[in-house]
């Protein structure tokens, strides 16, 4: 067994800390609050080689592994969540299945400009009545000719507007249930496609997130991606690898915060001596840490799962279950460190409490989570 990474990952690291600290970070409070998405930071990304980690040189990629993905996300999220997740949608949600179940044809017009950079993804699976019941949806495509024609509507869709290709599933077979749905891949620009409400919310605020409608969408066959009928386990299979990306997200998160509120222990003074060598807050920073740690060693395992083409759909459930609550109890317990300060906008760990919440929410609630790992702890 060894937990050493590589020198490739360590350099990645290395890499992207640097850029997330000069680059990212100076700017991430004023996004935050103006709800700005800056594409410039998507294209130095791209000029960074960090759009394509894990897919081969000959569609564009960096040729790297699941890990060294997972620490790109990760690093981003340290000091920016939605940064983090811009790349991990991108990547994950968009990325993985045109990889996966692409054709040759698809891979190259799709996935290569997507890993360079040119172009950025988007996944379209919730809709208004189908959120964790996932396969309750509504949206159906109907073949017309060499075309499928598309209606309804998909929300929360992160990149939403903003990203070039979204991979979409859509009812093409009401009879046959979850065996009845397809994926598909539109182009933003495409007659009929078009974008709706974007949300407000309570955290990641610089990650676009946006209703995107369907009304007689007309796209071509040979965008069906996978075969047609088994959209429902594209989605799935897509979330597998998907959750360990906001796992690694909420291990940024929970480090950020952590390493915030080090800092400022270490140099708050009360009682005539640092609040870091008082048991009170020193405990809890040990506590913190701890979980910091373990959710890491849970995410960098699921990523090296996977990576290594060994079954990872359980762990990386865990993973996303374990990292969402422990980035909500460490950005929590920052706050407390700061004591009041915390509360204010002055610091950052108000925002990483509120950026850590979305992360037992998305790409499926921590109680799908619970599902998916009971049902395969117990099969
Ligand atoms: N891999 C492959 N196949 C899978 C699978 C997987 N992980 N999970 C299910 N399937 C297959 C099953 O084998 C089954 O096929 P068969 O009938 O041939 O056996 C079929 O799919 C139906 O599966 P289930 O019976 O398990 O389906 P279910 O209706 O009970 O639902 C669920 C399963 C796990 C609850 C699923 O609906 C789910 O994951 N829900 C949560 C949805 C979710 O995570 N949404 C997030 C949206 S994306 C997002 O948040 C993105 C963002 O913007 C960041």
């Amino acid at each position: 067994m060894n937990f050493q990474l590589t020198e490739e990952q360590e350099m990645l690291r290395k890499m992207i800390r640097d850029f997330a600290e000069n680059e990212v970070a100076p700017t991430a409070e004023e996004r935050d609050e103006e709800e700005r998405f800056d594409r410039e930071i998507f294209d130095q990304m791209a000029e960074l080689g960090l759009t394509g980690i894990p897919w081969p040189e000959e569609y564009g990629g960096a040729g790297m592994d699941y890990v060294a993905y997972c620490i790109a996300v990760e690093e981003l999220s340290r000091v920016c969540a939605s940064t983090g997740v811009t790349l991990s949608a991108h990547t994950s949600l968009a990325g993985w299945p045109i990889y996966t179940f692409g054709t040759e044809e698809q891979k190259q017009k799709f996935l290569r400009p997507m890993a360079e950079g040119k172009k950025m993804g988007a996944y379209g699976l919730t809709e208004p009545q189908s959120g964790s019941d996932a396969g309750g949806m509504k949206t159906t495509a109907k073949l017309d000719g060499d075309e499928y024609v598309i209606n309804g509507s998909k929300i929360f869709i992160t990149n939403g507007g903003e990203a070039e290709i979204y991979v979409v599933f859509a009812v093409t077979d009401p009879e046959k249930g979850a065996k009845g749905t397809t994926a598909f891949i539109v182009e933003k620009g495409t007659p009929g496609f078009s974008f709706g409400k974007k949300e407000r919310k309570l955290g990641i605020r610089s990650s676009p997130t946006l209703e995107i409608i369907f009304e007689n969408c007309r796209v071509p066959k040979e965008n069906v991606l996978g075969e047609v009928g088994e959209g429902f386990k594209v989605a799935m299979m897509t979330l597998d690898g998907g959750r360990n990306g906001i796992a690694a997200q909420a291990v940024g998160i929970a480090q950020g915060a952590l390493d915030a509120a080090v800092d400022y222990a270490k140099e708050r003074k009360q009682f005539g001596k640092p609040i870091a060598a008082q048991q009170g807050i020193g405990f809890k920073i040990a506590d913190m840490a701890t979980k910091v740690e373990a959710a890491r060693l849970l995410t960098y395992q699921a990523a090296w799962l996977e990576s290594e083409g060994k079954p990872y759909g359980k762990q990386s459930a865990m993973s996303k279950l374990f990292a969402g609550d422990i980035a909500m109890e460490v950005t929590t317990d920052a706050v407390q460190v700061f004591g009041g300060y915390g509360y204010t906008k002055d610091y950052p760990v108000e925002r990483y409490m509120r950026d850590a919440k979305i992360t037992q929410i998305y790409e499926g609630t921590q109680e799908i989570q619970r599902l998916v790992i009971s049902r395969m702890v117990t099969k």
